[in-house]
C-alpha cells in the first residue's frame, strides 16, 4: 500500500502543559496503532511540530481530527507527500519535549536551522529541512 508522509507545524494553545501533552500522546499511541500510522510529536515552546506517516486515508482523516483539536492553532501544513518507506518508525507516535533535551543538541539544532527573536529553533518552511529537522530530533532521541 501507498505511504504518505504528512508534516505539519502549528501554535501550541496557551494553558498547555507537560500533562497534557502525555495525554496527546497515550491517546495518540493508542488511535494510531489502529490506523497504521506512525509518527512523531515534537512540543517546542511554543509550536507543535508533528510528522504522521501512513496510508493517504488514515492521514487525510486523522489531520482533519487534529485540525479541529482547540490544544493548538494555526497549523500550517508543510509537507504531504508519497513515500517508498517509513523513517518515523519507532513508534505510533513518540513525543519529544524539546526543552527537555540537552543544551549541547538544542545549541546543534539552533547552529543548523538557525533561532528566532524568542530563542526557538526556526522551523525551516522548506519540505527536506524540516524533515531534515525531524530527523535530527528522531536519531538523537532514539532508544
Ligand atoms: C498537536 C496535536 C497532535 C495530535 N496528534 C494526534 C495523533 O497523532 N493521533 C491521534 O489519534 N490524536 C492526536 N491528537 C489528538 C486529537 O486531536 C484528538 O483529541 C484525539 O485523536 C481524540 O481521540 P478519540 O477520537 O479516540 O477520542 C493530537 C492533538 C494535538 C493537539
Amino acid at each position: 500500500m501507498q505511504l504518505y508522509r504528512l508534516i505539519y507545524v502549528s501554535d501550541v494553545a496557551s494553558y498547555i502543559d507537560w500533562s497534557d501533552l502525555k495525554d496527546i500522546l497515550l491517546k495518540s499511541q493508542e488511535n494510531n496503532a489502529q490506523l497504521d500510522v506512525t509518527g512523531m510529536l515534537v512540543m517546542m515552546s511554543r509550536k507543535f511540530l508533528q510528522v504522521l506517516e501512513g496510508p493517504a486515508e488514515a492521514l487525510n482523516a486523522l489531520y482533519a481530527k487534529i485540525l479541529r483539536d482547540s490544544r493548538h492553532d494555526h497549523s500550517r501544513l508543510l509537507t504531504y507527500m508519497p513515500i517508498a518507506e517509513r523513517h518515523f518508525s519507532q513508534w505510533s507516535m513518540q513525543g519529544v519535549n524539546l526543552s527537555m533535551m540537552k543544551s549541547e543538541f538544542k545549541e546543534f539544532l539552533i547552529r543548523k536551522y538557525g533561532q528566532t527573536p524568542d530563542g526557538e529553533i526556526v522551523v525551516p518552511d522548506d519540505p527536506f529541512l524540516v524533515y531534515s529537522l525531524l530527523y535530527d530530533i528522531y536519531t538523537n532521541s532514539k532508544a
